[in-house]
């Protein structure tokens, strides 16, 4: 059985890339996560907050169309990714304005990955010490080892990306654990933790 024939077509991913660049490296990395899970079955959306009403973000205002919208895509994903820069060694101003405008417990009952990328791993951290505590007290169910991805590591060629084998590896772990949360495998003890004994070749389901 292939992961797409697994995944039950009500069940949706929600990735967001919260950078205010145009160019946005986080985006394409994003993007690119989501293509490995996109099938037939999977309903995968990806919400650029750039291009969201910048004043309806700053002043709280959900009824703005796009806005609504996003937080309804939010609602109703079993998953989601916070693809976030590094930014002045935290995650994006951008991402919080979003953040505020969620419930307090708009997480409940989710799965979620903090995905950054940042100029070094220096500031990896940000995710976990800043970011996890944040998703965490908006209720997500299970929260994913977080993934930085340094600029340095991503490969271009052509139209393809790849990336530095280390990061290559920590992201089909997380999209691993993507997988078991969208066809409902929540027996596994260590879902949304590295698993330090994965053996080579059972990286993905
Ligand atoms: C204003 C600003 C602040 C930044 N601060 C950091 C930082 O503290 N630590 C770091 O590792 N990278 C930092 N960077 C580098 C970005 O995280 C990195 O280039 C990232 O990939 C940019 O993503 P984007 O293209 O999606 O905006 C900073 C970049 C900018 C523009």
């Amino acid at each position: 059985m292939n992961q797409a024939s697994m995944i039950p077509c009500e069940k949706s991913i929600v990735g967001i890339s919260a950078s205010p660049s145009e160019n946005s490296s986080t985006a394409r990395v994003l993007e690119n996560l989501l293509s490995k899970m996109s099938s037939d079955n999977a309903v995968v959306d990806h919400i650029r907050l750039r291009d969201l009403s910048p004043s309806a973000l700053v002043l709280g205002d959900t009824s703005e169309e796009a806005v609504h919208h996003a937080l309804q895509l939010v609602e109703e994903a079993a998953a989601i990714v916070f693809a976030t820069p590094i930014y002045k060694a935290a995650y994006s101003g951008l991402l919080k304005l979003f953040l505020d405008l969620m419930p307090q417990y708009g997480l409940a009952g989710k799965t979620v990955l903090a995905l950054g990328t940042g100029g070094s791993l220096a500031h990896a951290l940000a995710l976990d010490y800043g970011l996890r505590p944040v998703l965490q007290s908006m209720g997500a169910r299970h929260v994913i080892q977080s993934v930085l991805v340094p600029t340095v590591s991503i490969r271009l060629d052509g139209g393809r990306m790849s990336f530095d084998e280390d990061i290559e590896a920590a992201l089909t772990e997380a999209i691993y654990h993507l997988q078991c949360s969208l066809v409902g495998i929540t027996t596994d003890p260590l879902l949304g933790h590295p698993r330090p004994q994965r053996p080579a070749g059972l990286s993905t389901i």
